[in-house]
């Protein structure tokens, strides 16, 4: 019950004796009978499987937590749970393999019930011989009474799965997060179409939505607007971004010294999410020089050289998953160059128009509106525009300033970097800010070695500024101010780190 299956490998299998077989099982400790606590997230886990409940009333909702999968052979990627079965059930890091949530249809709502994989007793060949969920090669994992606890969802054991899923499988709707676990999705197409009923959207009525797709949808958007505890765990990651930040910059010298040091800025990052948290909660982007014009720079390969900025984007994800996503552009020299300051002050000032847009009650898209028509200003300001920037700015006829910034400036955060992803466009981009979002502010400008319409002091210098910024009644939060923004507290604030 797993989304790939494992290979054999039996050049390297050494079989089992039967006397081991019979030794393995004796002589160990009892496991502990004391459970553990309740996850701090158990009780708003249960007030969002309410949500979800109320809004498919009679309908069988299944949620799989998605199984492992290969990286080569029989090694595996580290496990991470898919978000909407973390966000129902409040489990995080490598919690749990293959298992599935259901929402079974009851008159005043739905049960849920946590179906997974028990640790197997001492005895079982799966204790020993199972590299993938065996306690001798991935240590002790959960019993049904532990994991129940912990989550306050009834468990039973993942074999009585099949049966739930098909019963009155006629005369009770199914609907499934498709994309977690394909072995677990092709089940219901199974019994679905045992049943008699067509799912395929293709082979649907016009006017018929596909019912997954909807799933998808409403737990996406019941991410829109964080609870207290989400929003707590993001000021947390913030937090503990913030201080890696830092920890990147005391290792700046070091970095330099060593040679592809971009590399050296990843890890020393990496190390701090996992010491601090789960993981990065996206690939690091360390891009130093040209490097920080190329968006999504991840190979992180490059020198870093004293009179250039580094475009830092970088996050830490909490052990519940929640992670935060800044940017912070720095000299790393410590000190801005004229050129360089000029166009990091043009963001900044963008950045600022985003905040001040950033209100309850806006359009998500009136804070990429502000922040843009900075950019196109400075842009026509520079003369690097062909056409003014109203001319620019109108987006049927329009557009040349994207040239220069290609990406939007905001999306919602959370337990995905780009959280609430399957969120219908008339609640996402075309939705109105409400408190309790959490969305970046993250506004750029990028002027390539190579781009002959930019002034040569220009060429090769990327800034980005983004921060994570929390709708509130009033105006909004900015949860990761505890990194300074302009280039005098950037300056000032690396002086400290570099030469206390
Ligand atoms: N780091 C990805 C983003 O900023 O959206
Ligand atoms: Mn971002
Ligand atoms: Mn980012």
């Amino acid at each position: 019950m797993s989304s790939e299956k494992q290979p054999a490998l039996p050049n390297r299998q050494t079989p089992f004796s039967e006397a081991f077989k019979a030794f393995i099982g004796t002589d160990w400790a009892p496991y502990s009978t004391e459970l553990p606590d309740p996850l701090p997230a158990a009780s708003y886990a249960a007030e969002r499987r309410g949500a979800i409940s109320a809004r498919f009333p009679g309908e069988r909702l299944v949620v799989p937590a998605g199984g492992l999968k290969i990286r080569s052979n029989d090694t595996d990627y580290r496990y991470r749970p898919h978000s909407a079965f973390a966000h129902l059930t409040g489990l995080g890091t490598d919690r749990e393999p293959d298992a599935v949530l259901v929402l079974e249809p009851t008159d005043d709502g739905h049960d849920a019930t946590l179906y997974f994989k028990p640790r197997a007793p001492r005895d079982a060949e799966e204790f020993y011989a199972n590299a993938r969920y065996g306690e001798m090669w991935v240590g002790q994992r959960p019993s049904l009474d532990e994991l129940s606890r912990l989550c306050g969802i009834r468990c039973v054991a993942i074999e009585e799965l099949d049966d739930e899923l098909a019963k009155n499988a006629g005369d009770t709707p199914i609907r499934i997060v498709a994309d977690a676990d394909p072995d677990v999705t092709a089940r219901v197409a199974r019994i679905r179409t045992e049943a008699g009923i067509s799912a395929d959207p293709a082979a649907a009525e016009e006017d018929q939505v596909d019912p997954d797709a909807e799933l998808a949808t409403a737990l996406s958007e019941l991410r829109l607007i964080k609870d207290e505890y989400e929003i707590e765990q993001l000021r947390e990651a913030c937090a503990r971004t913030g201080e890696a930040f830092a920890a990147v910059v005391a290792d700046f010298p070091e970095a330099i010294r060593r040679g592809r040091g971009e590399r050296w800025v990843e890890g020393v990052f990496g190390l701090h999410a996992r010491h601090a948290g789960n993981a990065v909660g996206y690939d690091t982007i360390a891009a130093s020089g040209d490097h920080a014009c190329t968006l999504h720079w991840i190979r992180n390969d490059g020198e870093l050289r004293s009179g250039d900025l580094i475009l830092i984007d970088a996050g830490i994800e909490l052990d519940s998953l929640y992670t935060a996503d800044i940017t912070r552009t720095l000299p790393l020299s410590g000190t801005f160059s004229e050129a360089q300051r000029e166009v990091y002050l043009a963001v900044l000032e963008a950045q600022e128009a985003g905040f001040e847009a950033a209100v309850p009650g806006a359009k998500f898209s009136d804070v990429h509106a502000a922040a843009i028509e900075v950019i196109a200003r400075r842009l026509a300001d520079w003369g690097i525009l062909p056409v003014s920037a109203e001319e620019s700015l109108n987006a049927e006829t329009g557009g040349q300033h994207r040239r220069w910034m290609v990406h939007g400036t905001s999306h919602h955060l959370g337990i995905d970097v780009h959280d609430c992803a399957q969120a219908r466009r008339e609640n996402y981009r075309e939705g109105t800010l409400a408190p309790g979002m959490i969305i970046t502010i993250e506004p750029g400008l990028y002027f390539k070695s190579e781009d002959l319409l930019v002034p040569e002091r220009f060429r090769g210098i990327g800034v980005r500024i983004e921060d994570d910024v929390l709708i509130t009644e009033t105006g909004n939060e900015n949860l990761s101010a505890g990194l300074p923004r302009t280039p005098d507290d950037v300056e000032a604030w690396m002086k400290d780190i570099l030469a206390p």
